[in-house]
């Protein structure tokens, strides 16, 4: 498949991305965190559990894997990548090897991994991983984020897609802006706009082929310690309005992380984006807390809850596929969920 294609294939009507890819230390972190007790394989069964989970494939086009997961196996010996692409997701890849601090910076980061990056770009896609996923996260705050941040963000993301296309491999564009802090919706929009413009003049001086990239993309919302918090119809009314301020026509989709909104939030903001407006890009999700919060706390590394779990993720997948065609209501989320 082109680059073209695999983008368009991301974002296929009602069907949105699946972001797994959170590393085994900070799985067992949060493993910690929700008090279930971990062993060695809970890292592989979670895997499995998400990547084999029933109906899935019904609303999610892609899988974002870290490179540790590319390499898991199931209880038969079988790889869990090669299963993901039987059943005809498209498996991607998370190819940072952590964040670290910017030098001179208060504190603001950057991702690593670009050292011998062509190179694992090319072996991943030998073994069919067919898009990467590379993020900026950039704290809002009192003088924040930096230019300094944004400008070397854009650019290693820029780096970063380039040489995905060089290998096959679609890039996701991910420029987050941390909804933690006081900062109310307009300032979040404010320095969205800004972000995005510096981000796609990056992508330009890196001659990226916009038709065969995405944007991950964080909404326009007031900071999660700010007094006021806008409804669900501001948010979309903001959102969009900086992606049409912002993002080429040419981007085949955006879709959103979800950043630490509540389930509900994460859908309904998503739906009433694609219901309300005629829009020049697929708007879809790629959510991991949103999609895989519920079924972690139902399966709490106990065999037995495994199918519970998978039933749980599918439907949160199901409702985020129907809100990324405007169709999702929430007194059907609440029915189906029982
Ligand atoms: P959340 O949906 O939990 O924000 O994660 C998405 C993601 O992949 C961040 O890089």
């Amino acid at each position: 498949m082109s680059l073209h294609d695999i983008a368009r294939a991301l974002v296929a009507a009602g069907k949105g991305i699946m972001a797994a890819d959170r590393p085994s230390p900070a799985f067992y972190e949060l493993l910690a965190a929700e008090g279930i007790a971990a062993d060695d394989a809970s890292y592989r069964n979670w895997t499995e559990l998400l990547f084999t989970a029933p109906g899935l494939d019904d609303s999610v086009s892609g899988i974002i894997m870290t490179d540790e997961q590319t390499r898991l196996r199931d209880a038969r010996g079988d790889s869990l990548l090669e299963g993901v692409i039987k059943r005809g997701m498209i498996p991607g890849i998370s190819p940072f090897t952590g964040m670290v601090t910017l030098a001179g910076s208060a504190g603001e980061t950057v991702g690593s991994g670009l050292d011998g990056l062509r190179e694992r770009l090319a072996d991943y896609a030998a073994r069919g991983i067919a898009f990467s996923k590379w993020r900026a996260a950039l704290q809002v705050g009192a003088g924040l984020p930096s230019d300094y941040a944004i400008e070397a963000n854009a650019y290693v993301m820029a780096q970063v897609a380039a040489l995905s296309q060089e290998a096959g491999i679609v890039p996701i564009v991910e420029p987050e802006l941390m909804l933690y802090g006081e900062h109310s919706i307009e300032t979040c929009f404010r320095i969205t706009e800004h972000v995005l413009r510096r981000t796609f003049a990056a992508l330009a001086l890196h001659r990226v082929d916009l038709e065969g990239a995405l944007v991950k993309a964080s909404m326009v919302v007031a900071g999660d310690k700010c007094p006021v918090q806008a409804d669900v119809a501001t948010v979309a009314e903001m959102t969009v309005r900086v992606f049409r301020r912002a993002i080429p026509a040419a981007i085949p989709g955006i879709v959103f992380l979800s950043g630490g909104q509540s389930d509900y939030h994460a859908t309904a903001h998503l739906n009433a984006m694609n219901a309300n407006y005629e829009l020049p890009w697929k708007l879809s999700f790629s959510y991991a807390r949103a999609l895989q919060r519920l079924p972690m706390r139902i399966w709490r590394n106990q065999p037995e809850n495994v199918a519970a779990a998978q039933a749980a993720l599918a439907h949160r997948a199901r409702m985020n596929g129907l809100a990324s065609v405007g169709l999702w209501t929430e007194a059907q989320d609440n029915a189906a969920a029982g």
